[in-house]
């Protein structure tokens, strides 16, 4: 199987590489492990901006941690001041491209203006360190210029995505208690506008902590301003000075909290503070994006989702980074804007997520081949594990086989990066994230918290606290302690299956949810999807548990299927034995349903939880508000009704 291809680190990228060989990150990893203190105080030291130093790197009690204890910093003044005062002010910061074509460049020293007078315009307003701001704004620069004046003055921001509902923006300021919501009117997408403030306005009907709204003006649509509450972005910061000193805070104030899908209907919200979170964002761009001075780094997420704050926003930004920003879809006008782009500014790391990846294979190799990919250097991969199929399409046609590929398991709760390849130092086997980050000690274990033998599957979990780690859930600390720390006590629980190679690879199987059992065997959905997959008819696939009286579960698979004239009963038959023949019988499908599309949560993730309801009760419960299309789901479900 392809699973067993690797692919060892090309020299030339090794010889510049910031970690260039397979010792030196064993070396890292072992001091990281050996003397965690000194470790992570050397790099504190050398990599982040204080105005007071530590007392010590670390004090733990779990579930609560605490990093550079009594330290005091400010993330804006990371991502800006630091590179202004070292003289790279006119270096830029974004390039930024609208989905119309409308272009911006940013250096830092405007972008340092811009932040400033944001931030002064907070404070105008009343606003503390400590308030809350939620942003729910398109992919504009003044997101970013948002997100960094709340740091600026201590200010905890939420960023909801622009494709949540009011309801769903409403459940987050009121948990929040926010003060202010920063917006816009709108932003665009697939050539359409996509508005916000009306959601905005319909969802302070209901949210009296909310006493302002600063409206950016993108896309110039005609809105009502509510007199005394809303405020346009331009007005706002028009008479701000550009100079805003920045707040010294603690290492630990909150610099945000950001909500995401948990077991329950009910989204949790994680809490991130600033001195670890900042540590671990900016080591992660040298250690696994290998960022260098002259890169042009693209990471194609929404800031709305964690990878766009860590690898848009505080990664990138604190590292002093050029980056390429896009406010649109990839298929505007067609499936090759992102390579248009791509190579009009010359990009030379990309990250983008599996899913993309796979919807970008079924439009074909013909429209990458249109444009000079050459500048890319180094690929990466987040938010679910990518199959060797998509895997090997990404690294050939996409990296014309040069470029290594960064595949990064994290999570919202995770701050950054915890398991990835070096791209310098680890070979690499396509579908495994590799090795752990220095510091991040993981392991797979069974229900009781034993380490589990090689190639088992178990439970990821992780062993130590990290600087960038989850510190709460806002608001109910008995929900973050039962949820991460209760199923071994004071240890990490990531909720995720894993197993690990005789080389001390870590497979990622997926959430512990998706792990099927049939007849005793355990099972990864990921697994089965993965053979489909490399199916020749078969576009994408998700695959669920279905009860089964026999075999406890049973395997039911969502198909979408390349163009092409298929017949479903001979192809329906065909790739249950073509599981069979990947994985073994015991993994035959029980059922094959053809979709023409599957349900996604907005940040492309397969909601297989949805799929689980519909062939376990024919119906769909529970919170659905992450789900880029409704009517997806329900078609699938009505299908049952048909057979
Ligand atoms: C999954 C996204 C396999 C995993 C940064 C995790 C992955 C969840 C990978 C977190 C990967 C993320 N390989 N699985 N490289 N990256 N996941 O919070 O199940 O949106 O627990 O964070 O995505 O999703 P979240």
């Amino acid at each position: 199987m392809s699973d067993q291809a690797v692919f060892a680190p090309p020299p030339e990228f090794a010889a510049s590489a910031h970690v260039g060989s397979l010792e030196a990150y064993q070396d890292l990893y072992r001091r990281a492990e050996e003397n965690p203190e000194q470790f992570w105080s050397e790099l504190a030291e050398k990599e982040i901006l204080w105005y007071e130093k530590w007392s010590h790197a670390f004090e733990w009690h779990p579930p609560f941690v605490k990093w550079f204890v009594d330290g005091k910093t400010n993330a804006s003044a990371n991502c800006l001041d630091r590179h202004v005062e070292a003289g790279k002010g006119d270096k830029v910061a974004l390039l930024w491209e609208g989905e119309p074509g409308d272009t911006r460049r940013i250096t830092y020293a405007e972008m340092l203006a811009e932040v400033c007078r944001f931030a002064n315009g907070l404070k105008q307003l009343g606003l503390q360190p400590g308030d809350r701001a939620v942003i729910y704004m398109p992919m504009v620069p003044e997101a970013v210029v948002a997100m960094l004046g709340c740091a600026r003055i201590g200010v905890t921001h939420s960023v909801v995505f622009g494709g949540f509902s009011a309801e769903a923006l409403k459940a987050r300021i009121q948990d929040l208690e926010a003060q202010i919501v920063i917006t816009a009117d709108g932003g665009w997408r697939r050539g359409k506008e996509v508005k916000l403030k009306p959601a905005v306005d319909e969802a302070l009907a209901d949210c009296p902590t909310v006493r302002h709204s600063v409206v950016y003006q993108r896309t110039n649509s005609a809105l009502p301003m509510q007199e005394g509450r809303d405020i346009w972005w331009h007005d706002f910061i028009k008479d701000q000075p550009a100079e805003c000193p920045p707040e010294k805070l603690d290492s630990e104030h909150p610099l945000f909290v950001l909500y995401t899908s948990g077991t329950t209907g009910k989204p949790k919200g994680i809490l991130h503070t600033t001195g670890g979170y900042l540590l671990h964002a900016r080591l992660t761009m040298k250690w696994v994006f290998d960022l260098k001075d002259d890169d042009i780094y693209w990471c194609s997420a929404d800031i709305g989702w964690v990878t766009g704050h860590t690898y848009i926003v505080y990664g990138p930004m604190s590292a002093g980074a050029t980056q390429i920003m896009y406010e649109g879809a990839p298929d505007h006008p067609g499936w090759d804007r992102w390579w248009a782009i791509a190579a009009n500014y010359k990009a030379t790391i990309f990250y983008t997520s599996p899913t993309a990846v796979r919807a970008i294979i079924k439009q074909g190799d013909a429209l990458p081949a249109k444009h000079d990919l050459s500048s890319l250097r180094l690929l990466g991969s987040v938010g679910e594990p990518i199959n060797p199929a998509a895997w090997e399409w990404y690294h050939r046609v996409i990296g014309g086989g040069r470029c290594p590929i960064v595949d990064t398991w994290w999570q919202t709760e995770t701050g950054g990066i915890l398991i990835a390849p070096m791209p310098g130092a680890v070979p690499l086997k396509p579908g495994s994230g590799t090795l752990p980050m220095p510091g991040v000690l993981a392991e797979v274990v069974d229900f009781d918290g034993n380490p589990v033998g090689v190639d088992q599957e178990g439970f990821l979990i992780i062993k130590r606290p990290w600087p960038s780690m989850i510190r709460n859930i806002w608001g109910d600390p008995q929900r973050f302690e039962q949820q991460y720390f209760s199923r071994i006590p004071g240890i990490y629980f990531t909720g995720d299956a894993a197993r690990r190679d005789a080389e001390g690879y870590f497979w990622i199987l997926g959430r512990v949810d998706d792990v099927m059992n049939v007849s005793g065997h355990r099972l990864s959905t990921m697994e089965v999807e993965s053979a489909l997959v490399r199916h020749r008819a078969v576009a994408e696939a998700a695959v669920v548990g279905k009860p089964d009286e026999i075999t406890g579960q049973a395997v039911c698979c969502f198909v979408t299927l390349k163009e092409g004239n298929w017949n479903h009963d001979t192809l329906g038959q065909e790739l249950r034995q073509w599981v069979a023949h990947e994985i073994g019988s015991f993994a035959r499908p029980a059922e094959i349903r053809f979709a023409e599309a599957l349900p996604k949560t907005r940040s492309g993730k397969i909601m297989r939880r949805l799929l689980r309801e519909i062939v376990t009760s024919h119906t769909v419960s529970g919170d659905v508000t992450t789900l880029e299309d409704l009517g997806v789901v329900q078609r699938l479900a009505a299908q049952h009704d048909d057979d």
